[in-house]
């Protein structure tokens, strides 16, 4: 969508940002998340000069190849759209990236390592200068990998912290509380809390990062933005896809551990916490470990699962399986400012689209001067972030229909990122974000180990109630739909309903 000058930016602020001499080293080089994302993301920021030019990447797999094999892989595999205008850009960009192979539990690996890195950093300033070590690996070989590194030197930091040492890890964070309890332990045998970077993509999404500067850049949403004034909140992220090739993976693990755990529970933080005392990462990230703290234990009959129909023969599906496809679940935040307020959170496989979104739904107005309209006929004000798939913000209101009677009726401001982009500039993709906040430092977008505990505290009794009492409803529904009708039940009791998909 073209810039229709409907809505413009007037005047702005913009944080600088230098960008630094660095290094960055991807385990699973060969992956998908590797070139689907972690590469792509890179390039971009190189286009937008936030890549340094002396910043090298090396990719790290078992595969035998070498720099310039690795190159035509990623060529023919991940950048084979790139149009022929950018192949020059590309081309430079290409030369950055190196190759090294090898076995992760191979300490001759991990030398092999140390010397090329030598190699590719001389000259660079150690005091403004580092490296990112990003596993896009299984979960079962980041402590290995964290391990070995740290074995081989390769996590050292002097004091200050200088030349500094970053690891990025994926989720899943744990399966529940206790294991997530375990693996925090051991990766905090070789590095300090400043070092690592838990990853959820959701929290480097546009419309997510814009819910703090909605909420504290603004005064006409923080006054009402309470139990006084608000009846009730709906967190939504519905996906159009199954489980596609990761049902190996997706099988084991469940939606509740695969989307509330983090992108769920990370989005009603910021949506719900208090307001931090400033913008840095540990006023934000304490703010949301409170707000966690604050959620009551979650009731079981509060909670709705459900699994598509044809879940169970999807390749990689256990023919049984009694995994959730589909999550609800109404959550109470026992706190001064949400007391009462339900929050009902939902997420599914194979939906009828793909819609992330967070609504507002305020209370009705106290008193109707309209008369014979009542109060109950004036539709509550509904403020809803869209995340995703078309990034924006609406507000239904009620105005007057243009006309010589009075007639009332909602109505939709509806706004759009897109409409706001200059011709040819596009949206940055979450991973862009989040590996330029890490080559800067910023931790703020990242998760902090205690949030991910206390995530894991509110839902693994959920997870341990389903495996002891396997005759829980596990609703069936159609492909292409809003999920069970079954999860209706939830917002109801507040006359209300799930958002239209
Ligand atoms: C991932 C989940 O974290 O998020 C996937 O593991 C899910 O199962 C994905 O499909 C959704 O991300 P997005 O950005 O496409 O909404």
């Amino acid at each position: 969508m073209q810039n229709n000058g409907q809505y413009k930016w007037r005047g702005g602020f913009c944080l600088e940002v230098n960008a630094l001499p660095n290094t960055i080293v991807i385990f699973g080089a060969s992956g998908d998340l590797t070139g689907r994302k972690l590469l792509p993301a890179l390039y971009h920021l190189a286009k937008r000069g936030l890549l340094h030019e002396r910043s090298r990447i090396i990719g790290c797999a078992r595969t035998v190849m070498s720099d310039e094999e690795y190159r035509n892989y990623l060529l023919e595999n991940w950048f084979s759209s790139v149009p022929e205008q950018e192949r020059e850009p590309l081309n430079q960009f290409l030369k950055r990236v190196f190759y090294h192979h090898g076995n992760y539990s191979d300490g001759d690996f991990y030398s092999g390592l140390d010397r090329r890195l030598k190699t590719l950093e001389e000259g660079l300033n150690p005091e403004i200068s580092g490296r990112i070590y990003y596993l896009a690996v299984p979960p079962v070989l980041c402590e290995t990998v964290v391990r070995e590194l740290s074995v081989a030197g390769l996590l050292e930091e002097n004091q200050k912290g200088t030349p500094w040492r970053r690891v990025i890890l994926e989720k899943p964070f744990g399966s529940d509380y206790q294991s997530a309890l375990e693996l925090d332990y051991s990766l905090h045998k070789y590095l300090q809390e400043r070092q690592i970077y838990r990853i959820d993509h959701y929290l480097g999404k546009e419309t997510v990062q814009n819910i703090m500067v909605l909420r504290f850049a603004n005064l006409i949403f923080e006054p009402v933005w309470n139990a006084q004034y608000i009846d009730s909140v709906q967190i939504t992220v519905a996906e159009s896809v199954g489980v596609e090739h990761r049902a190996g993976y997706f099988d084991k693990t469940g939606l509740l551990r695969d989307m509330f755990q983090n992108h769920l529970l990370e989005m009603l933080s910021l949506v719900a916490m208090e307001i931090p005392s400033g913008s840095d990462a540990e006023a934000i990230r304490d703010e949301k470990l409170k707000l966690l703290k604050c959620i009551r234990p979650v009731q079981m009959e509060d909670v709705i699962r459900g699994q598509y129909e044809n879940y169970c023969q999807e390749k990689g599906v256990a023919p049984e399986s009694r995994t959730e496809t589909y999550a609800a679940m109404k959550l109470y935040i026992d706190n001064w400012r949400w007391r009462g307020v339900p929050f009902y959170l939902r997420s599914g496989k194979k939906m009828r689209k793909k819609q992330s979104s967070i609504s507002i739904h305020f209370k009705q107005i106290p008193h109707s001067v309209f008369l014979p309209v009542r109060e109950e006929d004036l539709a509550p004000n509904v403020l809803t972030m869209n995340v995703q798939p078309e990034e924006g913000l609406s507000l239904t209101i009620q105005a007057k229909q243009p006309g010589p009677k009075l007639c009332i009726g909602s109505l939709n401001m509806d706004f759009k990122y897109a409409s706001i982009l200059e011709p040819g500039e596009t949206i940055p993709d979450s991973y862009e974000r989040l590996l330029l906040d890490c080559m800067l430092g910023d931790q703020t977008l990242f998760i902090r180990s205690d949030t991910i505990l206390e995530a894991w505290k509110l839902l693994t009794p959920v997870l341990e109630y389903w495996q002891a009492h396997p005759e829980t409803p596990l609703y069936s529904y159609a492909e292409g739909t809003r999920g069970p009708d079954a999860a209706d039940r939830l917002p109801r009791e507040k006359k209300t309903i799930w958002l239209e998909l």
